[in-house]
């Protein structure tokens, strides 16, 4: 099989949800043949950023944070964003996650940044991410990132993920966009030749709990299922990503997706517990889908 990955790339934040663990396994159902990679919920960016064979990216998220780090992330040099962060720690005293003051400092850091109301400063936001619980990103009703320190430290392990990252996309020609996926996408549709196109969708999983799934419901499901078969309509090429099924939930409209002629599914993990009986075993049930629309 041709190598189109690069296993060594990790992203650069561990958002919830990244694809970092399986994507390989998804690249290899990708098409080999493609000009323009289309990220619709990118994330991390990790699945663009081990892609290899597009000619353009395109990623989007519609959270303002993530928007903000991936711009700063790939519009700087990997040299830079290291002092830049490196200082950032030393003036706020950062350096230890386990020492007494670590809590404070953090809060005032975190004050700091969203004090200012207009240009949002990216590399106390990086700061944050990497220093905060679980590597979350999330703002308040008034926009204020809420995330509480964590444990991680801003070490040569975490620096040395942060240049490799950095240099996957260096070379990349790409575009990042902070638009809901609706609206993402019918752009998209307008600039890029459909058949050299390949569309990756990543959502907030119905039957999850992640903190980006606040403003996802039945209707966002619905809305993207219409999208998806709007695009396959005009023979686009789609792949999603999803959860079918889990604790003896199922998702109707996946399995109704898979009605749809083209449409087929990978099972990626059947988490099932031989040991235990049958009502854990279902409560325990998640099954991890791909489903895509080519061969
Ligand atoms: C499962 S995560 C994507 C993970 C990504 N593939 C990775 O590997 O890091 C889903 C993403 O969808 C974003 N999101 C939620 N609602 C959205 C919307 N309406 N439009 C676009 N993005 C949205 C969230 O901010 C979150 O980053």
């Amino acid at each position: 099989m041709k190598r189109i990955t690069n296993s060594f790339i990790r992203p650069a934040f561990n958002h919830l949800g990244n694809k970092y663990r399986m994507v390989n396994k998804l690249l290899s159902y990708f098409p080999k043949e493609i000009d323009n990679f289309v990220d619709v919920f990118a994330g991390s960016g990790i699945v663009s950023a081990a892609f290899k064979s597009a000619k353009k990216y395109y990623l989007n998220d519609y959270n303002p944070g993530v928007y903000l780090i991936l711009n700063y992330l790939w519009n700087t040099d990997a040299k830079q964003i290291i002092n830049d962060i490196d200082k950032i720690i030393k003036k706020y005293k950062l350096e230890d996650s386990k020492s007494k003051d670590f809590k404070k400092n953090y809060k005032e850091l975190r004050e700091s940044y969203n004090k200012a109301k207009t240009n949002k400063d990216p590399r106390k936001l990086y700061t944050l991410v990497i220093l905060g619980f679980n590597q979350q990103i999330r703002f308040n009703s008034t926009k204020g990132f809420n995330i509480p320190a964590g444990k991680q430290q801003w070490n040569d392990y975490q620096r040395n993920k942060t240049i490799a990252f950095v240099n996957a996309f260096k070379a990349k020609p790409k575009e990042i966009h902070n638009q809901d996926f609706e609206d993402f996408v019918d752009d998209i549709l307008e600039k890029v030749d459909i058949d050299k196109t390949i569309f990756y969708f990543d959502p907030p999983y119905l039957l999850s709990n992640a903190t980006y799934n606040d403003l996802w419901n039945k209707n966002s499901e619905k809305r993207l299922i219409e999208l998806i078969k709007n695009i396959n309509r005009k023979k686009g090429k789609v792949i999603l990503s999803n959860v079918i099924e889990s604790k003896g939930n199922i998702n109707n409209e996946l399995v109704n997706l898979l009605k749809v002629k083209n449409f087929n599914k990978i099972e990626v993990n059947n988490v099932s517990y031989s040991n235990s009986n049958y009502q854990r075993k279902k409560e325990h049930l998640d099954r991890e889908v791909i489903i895509k629309n080519y061969e």
